[in-house]
């Protein structure tokens, strides 16, 4: 078996995908082959039903491929189990989600120290430094006690950001991130993402249908009939979204 050269976090090869439904089958990946470097920001487009959240869910390791291998560093997760397919994805990739999925009963700060209450290794005081030190992160101190209600998109989505980061993830995935958002708030999350990958050298794929979205991105694979394709004719000087 090969091993992964060490500047890239996911490669993908032979990638495959078919759900069975009854006697429907579908296959929106088929032999898909793609490579992407350590703090890498990729922005992944294509048509509606084109397979992208499919194959977000493959790389978050949510989703089992139907063939082909999958490697996120020195781990193929098309080998692993469920169940050590779900610590992997707890220990190594955070999840962005169009509709943010913040628990609503629940504060900021509640909400971003989740993923931590998994790790029973860790102090209260522990917890409680990394979720400050996340929603600092995100620019959202003086929002601690907010409940999900009380906040706007932008800010829902920093908290999304923050309970993403705040495990300190190689890797992270966005489905849609600023689909939901008006212009100037979608601005300033992805200018928050590009500094992810830029700063503190975050791996992060990003799902989005806006041409503007994906120009803050590093590079930009459109996917169709199953495969990826070089986005050609898009730079970041045509749509810069600080621009
Ligand atoms: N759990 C599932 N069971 C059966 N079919 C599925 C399942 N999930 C997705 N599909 C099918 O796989 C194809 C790809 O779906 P996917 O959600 O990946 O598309 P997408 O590119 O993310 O689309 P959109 O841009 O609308 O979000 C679709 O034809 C969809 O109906
Ligand atoms: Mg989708």
């Amino acid at each position: 078996m090969n091993t992964l050269p060490s500047h890239n976090l996911i490669r993908c090869r032979g990638l495959s995908k078919t759900y069975r439904k009854g006697t429907t089958t579908v296959t929106p990946l088929e032999a898909l082959d793609l490579d992407v470097a350590r703090g890498e920001f990729l922005a992944l487009m294509g048509p509606s039903g084109s397979g992208k959240t499919t194959l977000l869910n493959l790389i978050a390791g949510i989703d089992h491929p139907t063939s082909g291998e999958l490697w996120i560093g020195e781990r193929n997760l098309a080998t692993l189990s469920r169940g050590a397919l779900t610590s992997w994805r707890a220990r190594n990739c955070g999840y962005i989600f169009q509709l943010y999925h913040l628990v609503p009963i629940l504060t900021a700060f509640e909400n971003v120290e989740l993923p931590l209450l998994l790790n029973p290794a860790l102090s209260r005081d522990e917890r409680r430094a990394r979720v400050h030190s996340a929603l600092d992160l995100v620019g959202l101190s003086d929002r601690l006690n907010h409940r999900p209600s009380e906040l706007s998109g932008g800010q829902e989505q920093r908290v999304a950001i923050a309970r993403a980061i705040v495990t300190d993830p190689e890797l992270l995935v966005a489905d849609e991130p600023t689909g939901d958002l008006d212009r100037e708030s979608a601005k300033s999350i992805l200018q928050l993402m590009s500094e992810l990958s830029a700063d503190l050298g975050k791996t992060i794929v990003m799902v989005t249908h806006d041409a503007i979205a994906a120009a803050a991105a590093s590079r930009t694979l459109h996917l169709e009939k199953g495969q990826l394709i070089e986005q050609i004719g898009i730079s970041k000087a045509d749509t810069n979204p600080n621009g």
